[in-house]
Formats: structure tokens, C-alpha cells, sequence
């Protein structure tokens, strides 16, 4: 191979790394999927509680709103959690928002699958 094809190859080489350099860097930053379709109690929002919420909203830790698998959604009901009228004032959402005390606790994505959620009629489904 001479000199001239070597760089050539070199050349192509380089772009080649650029362009997959530059694809994972927008890997990096993906946006949240807007949630769409019908959202599962069940399949959705209890494993949002088991992954982020449960470890201290259970019975035994003082603190209120027990989001156990088998009480939470009774709780949020009877307590008033919800507000189907006007979702993004439940409680349950405002904690949650940007500036609610729990808002550390969850992502975008579950801000936007929980108000989706209730916006849908807060099923037990
Ligand atoms: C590190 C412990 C901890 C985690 C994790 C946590 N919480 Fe809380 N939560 C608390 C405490 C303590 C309170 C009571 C003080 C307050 O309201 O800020 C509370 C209060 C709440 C309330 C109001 C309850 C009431 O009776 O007024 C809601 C709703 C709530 N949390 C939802 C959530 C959700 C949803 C998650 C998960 C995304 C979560 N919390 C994660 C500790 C936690």
C-alpha cells in the first residue's frame, strides 16, 4: 500500500470515529419519552413506588402515605391523593413536581407517567 492510499484510509478512519463519537454523545442525553397509551396502575405506577418511594413510605417508618403494593392505591384514594378533575394539583403530583418536597425522588419520566395516569381517570388497572 502506498503512502497516499494509507493516509486516505487514515482519513476515513477519523471521520468514521467523529461520527460515532458524536452519535453517543447525543446517547447521552436522551429525552424522557412522552408516556402514550393507556397507563397501568399495576404495570406502571406501583413499580415507580417499589423503586423510589416504598423504602420509606411503608408502615413501621412514620412516615405517612404507606405506597405498598397493597395499600397504595386504597391510601391515595382515601387520603385524598388525587385530584381527577384538575390532575396537576393532586397531591400526589405536586409532591412530586419540581419544588415538592419529594420531587428528589422521581425522574421526569415518572412526573409525566403519574400525571398521565390520573389525567387518564386514576384507575385501579
Ligand atoms: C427518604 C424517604 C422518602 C422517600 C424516598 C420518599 N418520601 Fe415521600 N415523604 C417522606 C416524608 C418524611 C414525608 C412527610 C414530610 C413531607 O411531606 O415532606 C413524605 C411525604 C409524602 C407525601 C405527602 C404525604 C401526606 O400525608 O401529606 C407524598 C404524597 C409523598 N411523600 C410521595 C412520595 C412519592 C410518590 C415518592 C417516590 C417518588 C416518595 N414520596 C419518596 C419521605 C420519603
Amino acid at each position: 500500500m502506498n503512502k497516499k492510499n494509507r493516509t486516505k484510509i487514515w482519513g476515513l478512519g477519523m471521520i468514521l470515529l467523529l461520527a460515532l463519537n458524536t452519535s453517543c454523545y447525543y446517547n447521552k442525553t436522551p429525552l424522557p419519552p412522552e408516556p402514550t397509551g393507556d397507563i397501568s396502575y399495576a404495570v406502571d405506577i406501583q413499580p415507580i413506588f417499589n423503586d423510589n418511594c416504598v423504602a420509606c413510605h411503608q408502615a413501621g417508618t412514620g412516615v405517612p402515605l404507606d405506597l405498598e403494593e397493597s395499600v397504595s392505591y386504597n391510601n391515595l384514594i382515601n387520603g385524598s391523593f388525587l385530584n381527577v378533575d384538575e390532575p396537576e394539583l393532586s397531591v400526589l403530583y405536586v409532591k412530586i413536581n419540581t419544588g415538592g418536597s419529594m420531587s428528589p425522588y422521581a425522574t421526569d419520566n415518572n412526573r409525566s407517567v403519574i400525571l398521565k395516569w390520573i389525567e387518564q381517570g386514576a384507575l385501579n388497572n
